[in-house]
């Protein structure tokens, strides 16, 4: 029998209405279009309004739209991966919760969070699920609601950041297609640089953390992008020698959707033309846990099966790494 591999066969996505555009923004701290452009290439970001709703909701639209288009019985899937900088709560899983909202009755499901490489960590396990060949339907979430971490007072973040969510179906392949090879990567020295101070166990939320907006992101931008700009291209460089890909081999790049400029950076090193590189940022903003199933989802057209596709990520933590993976269908 030939080895399996892990395939994605199904996408789907969700983005809530509101557009926050750079012209909005302008109103609300002291920045403006020409510098959030020129930047980071972001235009406008959605944002999910209802506060009585979280990161779950998108989450759970994104699925059910997976579901829908992909003919998919919800009570065959064995697993939900729901991947997150922004659960629900602390404590009660929101894949769970994600999981019984869209009738996926027999699977089992937890939250995986590292930060902006959650979706990207998330493929290299939903992967290994279904190559151990015990489980046949995987379905890999991400989704982010950062608009309830970020601090909409401080210029530094809240042009940044948008809510979205993705969602994928892994299952066994055995055409050779699906995930080909993956080089993940962290670093505690990051620590610093990317964080939300307080609301964990070391700083639990208090009178005095709140009103100090402790509970908001913080981002050393400047020292971010560094690293960014740096390890991105490096891992991308990597996993193309490592599988002995040449620029003309990989026929699309789908990278993490936080600044066009980190992006460019990596498709440079790569020596690929803008053609390949798959990008929304300039509509959605960077959504963490979801810009590639976003990219996936917005660009499945033009994916073709047999593509060889080139993951790239770079997050807090800090956590980053590539994925190597050959696209399973034609839409
Ligand atoms: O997804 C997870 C990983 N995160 C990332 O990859 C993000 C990496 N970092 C970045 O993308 C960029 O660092 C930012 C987009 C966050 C900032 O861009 P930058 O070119 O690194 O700007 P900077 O932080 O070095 O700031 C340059 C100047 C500063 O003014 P001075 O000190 O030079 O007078 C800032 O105060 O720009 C100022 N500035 C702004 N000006 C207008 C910072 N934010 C704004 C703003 N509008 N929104």
């Amino acid at each position: 029998m030939s080895k399996i591999s892990a395939a994605i066969t199904a996408v789907g996505s969700y983005l809530p209405d509101f557009v926050l555009t750079n012209e909005i923004l302008e109103t609300m701290v002291d920045t403006n279009d020409e510098w959030i452009t020129s930047r980071t290439g972001i235009k406008e970001r959605r944002i999910l309004k209802d506060p009585n709703k979280g990161t779950s909701f998108m989450a759970i639209e994104a699925a059910k739209e997976l579901l829908k288009k992909g003919n998919i019985d919800p009570t065959e899937i064995d697993m939900v991966i729901v991947a997150t900088a922004t659960p629900d709560m602390p404590v009660a899983s929101t894949a769970v919760y994600t999981a019984s909202q869209i009738g996926a009755v027999n699977a089992f499901a937890y939250d995986l969070v590292a930060a902006c490489s959650s979706f990207l960590y998330g493929i290299s396990t939903a992967a290994k699920y279904i190559e151990s060949g015990r489980y046949k339907k995987v379905l890999l979430i991400g989704a982010d609601k950062m608009s309830s971490i970020i601090d909409y007072t401080d210029r530094a973040t809240c042009i940044i950041f948008g809510d979205g969510a993705g969602a994928v179906l892994f299952e066994p392949n055995q055409e050779g297609l699906g995930v080909q090879d993956e080089y993940l990567r962290s670093d505690g020295v990051g620590r610093e640089f990317l964080k939300i101070d307080a609301g964990g166990s070391i700083r639990p939320p208090s009178k005095e953390t709140v009103d100090n907006n402790e509970h908001y992101v913080f981002q050393d931008g400047r020292t971010v992008f560094k690293f960014a700009v740096s390890n991105m291209a490096d891992v991308s460089a990597k996993i193309m020698e490592r599988n002995e890909l040449s620029n003309d081999d990989v026929d699309f790049l789908i990278a993490h959707q936080a600044n066009k400029r980190i992006i460019d950076a990596t498709a440079n090193r790569m020596g690929l033309d803008q053609a390949k590189v798959l990008m929304n940022i300039q509509r959605y903003g960077n959504t963490t846990s979801a810009t590639l199933p976003l990219l996936m989802s917005d660009y499945e057209n033009q994916l073709k099966k047999g593509d060889n596709i080139v993951l790239a990520a770079f997050g807090g933590g800090f956590t980053w790494g590539s994925i190597y993976l050959k696209w399973a269908y034609n839409s």
